[in-house]
C-alpha cells in the first residue's frame, strides 16, 4: 500500500493523456488487468460480509473537508479505493447474505458497465446516442410484449416508431412509478377548452377547474414508498395516497379496496375526490406478495381511472411461463413498472415504465431548442430524466446471454432455495415462518419451542372463550408475549450484524396471524444462484445459536409475563 501518494506535477500535457488514452494503449489495458485483479480478489475474499470497520473509524477515513489540488496518479488512486473502499464495501453477492433485493450479479455485468462508460452515450438525444436508442427502442418493445402482448403488427409499427414510445427506461424504480404517476395525473386533469391540463397549471388550477378538492392514489399498505415520494413530487401530496389494508397473505383486500372507493365517491358535498390511480402490486418489497391484478384492474375500469402496477422487483419472472400466472391481470394495466436491478441480476441501477397505449407518455412530451426538438427522433422527449447512460445495455445484453430459459433456472432455484430454508426453519423447533411467496421472499422470527408452543396454546383458549372478558385477558397476554419476542427478535437481528458472518433483513408487519398487531420479523431474499441448501443450514444453525444465547438473558423476564 503506498501510504504517501506520489503528487504529480500538473500540465495540459498530462492531463491530456488522461483523456486520450493513458500514456499508451498498454498502460490502459495494464491499468484494466490490474483493476479486474482487484474486483476478482474482493469477490475471493474470505471474511465479514460488512467488514469489522465502525462507522465512526469509516467517517475518520474520510473526513478530507477540502477539494484535493495536485493530481496524484491513477494507480495510487486505485490502490488507495482498494483499501479504503472496496476493503469496506458489502459483500452482497456473498451466498451468506440473503438479506435485501440487491444481491450477485454475473460477471460479464461488469464488462458491459466498461462498455457503457467507454462509450459515453448519452440516451437523451440522437446526437449523442446513435445505436444505443435503438437498443433502448427494442429492449423497451421486448418487455412491453412481455407485460402486454399485443399483436405483431403493433410492435412492428412501433418498436422504432420514433413520433411514439412505449415506455421509458429510467434510473430506477422510483423514476418509474413517478413517470407513471405524472401520466396518470396528467390524464386526470387533462386539457378540456381554454384550460391547459395540470402540467402547465399546477395541482390547485387544475383541483378547481374538474370541481375537485383532492385527487388521491389508492394502493395497499404494502406499497413502496416511491410512490409517496412520488406524490410529494407531483403535487398529490403524501397524505393522499390512500393506502388500503392487506389480507392474511399481504395481498390488497378487495372488499375494503371496494369499500374506500365507494365512500370516496359518494363523498360529501364540497368533499369530491378524483381517483388519479389505483395500483396493484406485483412483489411487494417486503414479503414479495403480487395482488390480484385482475380484479384491481376491473374496478379501475369501472372508475374509469389509470391503473398501473408496480412490478419492480417481480416484473421479470414475466419471462418465465410457469409465472405468468402469478400476474394475470397485468395486460390490462395502463402502465407498468419493472427493475432491471432486481430479478433481472443487473447491477444498479435501472428502471423502466411502460405504457399499454403507445399515446400515453404524448401526455408528458417535452420539446426545446438545443436538442429534443419538436420533430427529432430523441428519446429524451418522452422522459422526466435529461442525461440518461446507456443502462439499458445491460438487460439488453444479458437476456441474450441468459436467455429466459436461463432466467427460469434461476427463478427455480430461487423458488427451491425459498422453500429449502423455509424447511428448514420449521424443522428447526425454534422459528416461526410468518409469510413465504411465490418470489422469493420469506419472514419468519426467532421464538423458542416452549413460548411458541405458549402461544399458540393462548389462541385455542382465546378461540374456545365464552365470556369477553377472557377472551379479552387471553388477548392481552399473546400481545404481551409477541412484544417481548419482538424485543428479542431486534436484539438477535442487531447480534446478527455483529457477527457478520450471515445476513438477513429486518422489517415490522401487521398481516401476520397476529393481527392487528405488528410483528417483527427478519426477511430474506434468496435470489442468489450461489445460496444452496448447505449455506442455508449454516445460516439457520447460526440464527439459532445467538437467537439461543440472547433467549438466556431474556428467559427471567418471560416467566414473569407468563405467570
Ligand atoms: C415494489 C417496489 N417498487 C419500487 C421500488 C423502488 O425501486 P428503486 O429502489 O429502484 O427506486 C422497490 C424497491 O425495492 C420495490 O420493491
Amino acid at each position: 500500500m503506498n501510504e504517501t501518494p506520489k503528487k504529480v506535477k500538473t500540465s495540459l500535457e498530462y492531463l491530456r493523456k488522461l483523456f486520450i488514452m493513458p500514456d499508451s494503449p498498454d498502460k490502459f489495458i495494464e491499468f484494466g488487468h490490474d483493476l479486474l485483479e482487484m474486483i476478482h480478489d474482493f469477490f475471493q475474499e474470505k471474511g465479514g460480509i460488512h467488514s469489522s470497520i465502525t462507522l465512526p473509524e469509516l467517517s475518520r477515513i474520510f473526513d478530507q473537508a477540502a477539494v484535493p489540488d495536485r493530481p496524484v496518479l491513477i494507480k495510487d488512486v486505485l490502490s488507495e479505493i482498494k483499501n479504503k473502499v472496496i476493503g469496506h464495501s458489502v459483500k452482497v453477492g456473498n451466498p451468506y447474505y440473503i438479506g435485501h433485493m440487491t444481491s450477485a450479479i454475473p460477471y460479464f455485468m461488469i464488462l458491459l458497465e466498461m462498455i457503457i462508460a467507454a462509450l459515453n452515450q448519452n440516451q437523451v438525444k440522437i446526437e449523442t446516442a446513435k445505436a444505443s436508442s435503438f437498443v433502448e427502442r427494442e429492449l423497451v418493445a421486448w418487455l412491453h410484449r412481455l407485460v402486454f402482448n399485443r399483436t405483431n403488427k403493433f410492435y412492428e409499427k412501433n418498436i422504432q416508431n420514433p413520433r411514439i414510445a412505449l415506455g421509458n427506461v429510467t434510473a430506477d424504480g422510483t423514476l418509474a412509478n413517478m413517470t407513471a404517476l405524472l401520466v396518470a395525473r396528467e390524464k386526470a386533469f387533462p386539457p378540456d377548452g381554454k384550460f391547459p391540463g395540470s402540467r402547465m397549471m399546477g395541482m390547485d388550477r387544475a383541483l378547481r377547474h374538474y370541481g375537485y378538492d383532492r385527487g388521491v392514489i389508492i394502493v395497499s399498505e404494502r406499497g413502496h414508498y416511491s410512490i409517496r415520494k412520488a406524490a410529494s413530487l407531483l403535487g398529490i401530496g403524501e397524505h393522499n395516497v390512500l393506502n388500503i389494508s392487506v389480507d392474511d397473505n399481504n395481498r390488497i383486500d378487495i372488499k375494503k379496496l371496494r369499500r374506500k372507493i365507494n365512500s370516496l365517491q359518494r363523498g360529501k358535498v364540497g368533499n369530491r375526490t378524483k381517483i388519479i390511480a389505483i395500483m396493484g402490486i406485483a412483489g411487494t418489497t417486503e414479503t414479495g406478495s403480487v395482488d390480484n391484478l385482475q380484479k384491481i384492474g376491473e374496478i379501475a375500469r369501472e372508475v374509469g381511472t389509470h391503473f398501473h402496477v408496480d412490478a419492480c422487483w417481480g416484473g421479470s419472472a414475466l419471462l418465465v411461463d410457469e409465472y405468468r400466472s402469478l400476474f394475470r391481470g397485468i395486460q390490462e394495466a395502463d402502465s407498468v413498472t419493472i427493475d432491471a436491478h432486481k430479478l433481472l441480476y443487473c447491477p444498479m441501477t435501472m428502471g423502466v415504465v411502460l405504457f399499454r397505449s403507445e399515446r400515453d407518455l404524448q401526455f408528458i412530451r417535452h420539446s426545446t431548442h438545443y436538442a429534443i426538438r419538436r420533430n427529432s427522433v430523441d428519446t429524451g422527449r418522452f422522459t422526466v430524466e435529461g442525461s440518461r447512460p446507456f443502462a439499458c445495455l445491460k438487460p439488453w445484453a444479458s437476456l441474450k446471454i441468459i436467455g429466459s430459459e436461463g432466467y427460469g433456472l434461476l427463478f427455480r432455484h430461487a423458488n427451491k432455495t425459498t422453500h429449502n430454508l423455509k424447511e428448514l426453519l420449521d424443522t428447526c423447533n425454534n422459528f416461526e415462518t410468518l409469510s413465504v411467496s411465490e418470489l422469493f421472499i420469506l419472514t419468519y422470527r426467532f421464538i423458542p419451542g416452549k413460548v411458541r408452543k405458549k402461544l399458540l396454546a393462548l389462541r385455542d383458549v382465546e378461540a374456545s372463550s365464552r365470556d369477553k372478558a377472557g377472551a379479552k385477558e387471553t388477548r392481552q397476554k399473546i400481545k404481551k408475549i409477541n412484544h417481548f419476542i419482538n424485543a428479542l427478535n431486534i436484539k438477535l437481528h442487531k447480534a446478527l450484524r455483529r457477527d457478520d458472518t450471515t445476513f438477513v433483513s429486518r422489517t415490522t408487519l401487521e398481516s401476520t396471524r397476529y393481527r392487528p398487531q405488528n410483528i417483527v420479523v427478519l426477511r430474506a431474499v434468496l435470489i442468489n444462484p450461489l445460496t444452496d441448501k448447505r449455506i442455508l443450514k449454516e445460516i439457520v444453525d447460526t440464527h439459532n445459536r445467538i437467537g439461543l444465547q440472547i433467549w438466556e438473558e431474556f428467559e427471567s423476564a418471560y416467566r414473569k409475563i407468563v405467570i
